[in-house]
């Protein structure tokens, strides 16, 4: 069963993301910095792939003046998105489904954190392609998801390391190494290279780096 289907996997999900993805917390206390430098108090925010509510809480309770919508496909993660959320719930909205059931905006900033490896490169281009649509010009979009090199031996290196790190957080090896399994087969891992192609493609500019977490990379770039 897809995790994010699966309720009880769902119900253990806010454990996962601090314990496989180095800096979790710093990540995304630094994507609301980026997005805090450019857009208003007021400011209207797309998060795409919203489940677990988890960065939706970050965000609204830095800025109490932002309002939201979370767009997610998995309806439980949509269900833990507003047991996360509790009273915050009042500023988002949640949509089930894909970039396509969001609204149309425009809105002053986009995150999309932790998910784009899980939709295909041709489906990632016309997904961050149809972020850029709904946003104002000039406004901030935030990424962050796995991008390794992946030139000889290193893709391999670089998975090994997202294991070492789950086991170094206190998961067991042999859950790691499914993990790390996974990850290589069933997820769309690109190059840094092709991930900041598809920002530029899409129409965003000034792209910068600004996260590395192991198997990790965050960028953010201006519509
Ligand atoms: C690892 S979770 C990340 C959730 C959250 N952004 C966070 O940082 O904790 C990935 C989420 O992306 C969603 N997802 C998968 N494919 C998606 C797509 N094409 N568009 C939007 N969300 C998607 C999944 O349902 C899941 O809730």
């Amino acid at each position: 069963m897809d995790p994010f289907s699966d309720p009880q996997a769902v119900a253990r999900y806010a454990e996962g993301p601090p314990r496989l993805v180095p800096g979790y917390d710093g990540m995304q206390r630094m994507a609301q910095l980026l997005l805090a430098e450019r857009i208003p108090d007021d400011a209207r925010m797309l998060v795409l792939g919203a489940g677990g509510g988890l960065e939706l809480r970050a965000f609204a309770q830095a800025q109490p003046g932002w309002t939201f919508d979370g767009i997610d496909p998995a309806a439980e993660m949509l269900k833990l998105a507003e047991r996360t959320l509790g009273p915050l719930a009042a500023r988002v909205h949640l949509h089930q489904g894909y970039i396509d059931d969001a609204p149309e905006g425009p809105f002053d900033a986009a995150t999309c954190l932790l998910t784009l490896h899980f939709v295909a490169h041709e489906a990632r281009r016309r997904t961050v392609a149809e972020v850029r649509r709904r946003l104002k010009p000039g406004a901030p979009f935030v990424v962050a998801h796995l991008s390794v090199p992946q030139g000889e031996g290193e893709r391999a290196l670089w998975l090994s390391r997202y294991a070492a790190f789950a086991v170094a957080s206190g998961i067991a090896p042999d859950q790691a190494a499914n993990a790390q399994a996974t990850i290589d087969t069933r997820l769309t891992i690109l190059t840094p290279e092709q991930d900041e192609a598809i920002l530029r493609e899409a129409g965003f500019s000034n792209v910068s780096l600004f996260y590395a977490g192991f198997t990790f990379r965050g960028w953010v770039a201006y519509a």
